[in-house]
């Protein structure tokens, strides 16, 4: 049985999926193909990039003018900026992966003793030429993670590359596709050797176009939903679908992370498939606040970049209602949307509801757990929430903390805000244990 897959690229036969192939405007892709052209496909963490990749090498090497190689560079993230151990975990890539995509062990023969002979400024321009000239067809090379690399070994990546770009398509793959989450033109490289800072698109400004692979559309979260139903027989009512999209917003991973968690995830709920029970709003609810509490390394990739102070900068001012657009750097906004933490249209504002809830939730989090709390005074005795009572505590509270408080969140502009965020969200938090002393209680879901 097929499943949402929430853990590296897809294959169409273990996954429910959308074609890769149709994520991206391949007419565009094949025309800069046969232009020769060197380009970079970028979109944030876990938007589709390596299953696209994947899916157009075999797509190319079914057919015939092209002979195509996917290589994942994120191996060589260890070398830092020690470039010979760089380029080594690039070339033995190449040989590895040449032979098993396409049963060419020719790679792996040749690069220990070039890079030996060229260096590693050399080695890989050199094995890339030597590779190409004896190939029949024409090379075309997918490298991705390419932002994983970093100084100095990043550098003389986009430089031996330049350095073979006239020589193409004869001795240099005739085009060369660059993946990662930012477009190479804004990388800011420290280089080490050099003792400064080298701009991606002056080591790399043969770069002829950058594309940038979106989120779902509407339409196509629920195509990927009805591949359940198709599957399993177990329908989504419209509203649990609906909410599906709201919430995700058609991030990739987030659509299949909610999925999974809403039919999959433990045995009851496996169960429900075979009995072919109806997915509801509820059971949507649910499995986002799970989710949400169960911080997956996508959640927690997101919360780590709220340290940097560049996200910083838009994000307390998108918390605390005050976005003045003018004053907020274009890198800063260009650098998370690049993330895909914020979207810019057609105001600028976090990009999915999911985000928006995890967001505070990370930066309170240390709050929350030493806020001393009473549970139950808040719930009146027929089970719903005395909301004036929490207003008055809050106010109390308020009055009481704020100063010692705010001091300590990094984010100090937003520190009321993120306050009443913690003390709310541990209202929230204890809605589980309410709920088991006091039955449903009324104001559940996307009210609570
Ligand atoms: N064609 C697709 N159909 C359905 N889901 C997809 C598809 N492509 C990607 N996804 C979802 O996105 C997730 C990540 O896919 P993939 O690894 O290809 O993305 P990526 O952008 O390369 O991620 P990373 O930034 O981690 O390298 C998958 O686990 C899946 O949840
Ligand atoms: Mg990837």
């Amino acid at each position: 049985m097929r499943y949402f897959n929430t853990a590296g690229p897809i294959r169409q036969k273990d996954h429910y999926c959308l074609n890769p192939l149709k994520r991206i405007n391949l007419k565009e892709i094949l025309s800069l193909i046969e232009q020769k052209k060197y380009f970079v496909l970028h979109a944030p963490r876990q938007t589709g990039k390596t299953s696209c990749l994947l899916a157009l090498m075999e797509y190319l090497n079914n057919q015939t003018n092209f002979k195509c190689l996917y290589i994942n560079v994120e191996a060589a993230q260890g070398a830092r900026e020690n470039v010979k151990r760089g380029v080594k975990a690039i070339l033995n890539e190449l040989g590895s992966r040449s032979k098993f995509h396409l049963k060419d062990s020719y790679i792996d023969k040749i690069w220990t003793e070039t890079l030996e002979r060229s260096g590693e400024d050399g080695a890989l321009n050199e094995v890339l030429s030597r590779w190409t000239e004896g190939s029949q067809k024409p090379i075309v090379l997918f490298i991705d993670e390419i932002d994983s690399l970093i100084g100095d070994t990043l550098i003389s990546v986009l430089r031996q590359i330049r350095a073979g770009y006239d020589k193409r398509p004869e001795n240099f793959p005739q085009s060369i596709i660059l993946c990662g989450v930012r477009d190479v033109r804004d990388y800011r490289i420290h280089s080490d050797r050099d003792k400064s800072i080298i701009t991606g698109g002056s080591a790399f400004n043969i770069k002829a176009v950058s594309l940038r692979l979106g989120d779902f559309l509407e339409s196509e979260v629920y195509e990927l939903l009805e591949e359940h139903t198709k599957e399993t027989g177990q329908k989504f009512d419209v509203k649990a679908k609906e909410l599906i999209w709201h919430y995700t917003q058609g991030q990739p991973w987030l659509v299949n992370a909610l999925a999974y968690q809403t039919c999959f995830e433990t045995a009851a709920k496996r169960d429900k498939i075979l009995q072919k029970e109806l997915i509801t709003e509820e059971m949507v609810i649910d499995a986002k606040e799970a989710l949400i509490l169960r911080r997956e390394t996508h959640l927690d990739q997101l919360a780590d970049k709220l340290r940097e102070e560049r996200v910083r900068r838009v994000i307390e001012p998108i918390i605390t209602g005050k976005m003045v657009t003018a004053d907020i750097p274009e890198d800063d906004v260009q650098y998370l949307t690049d993330l895909g933490l914020i979207k810019r249209k057609p105001s600028i504002v976090i990009s999915n509801p999911i985000y928006m809830e995890i967001i505070p939730r990370m930066l309170t989090s240390t709050t929350q757990d030493s806020i001393s709390h009473k549970t139950l005074w808040y719930v009146k005795p027929d089970g719903s929430i005395d909301m004036k009572k929490i207003i008055s505590e809050f106010q109390e509270f308020f009055r009481e903390n704020s100063e010692s408080w705010v001091e300590r969140f990094a984010y100090k502009e937003a520190g009321p805000q993120l306050l009443m965020q913690a003390f709310l969200q541990r209202v929230i938090n204890s809605g589980g244990r309410i709920e088991r002393e006091y039955g449903t209680i009324k104001q559940k879901g996307r009210n609570r």
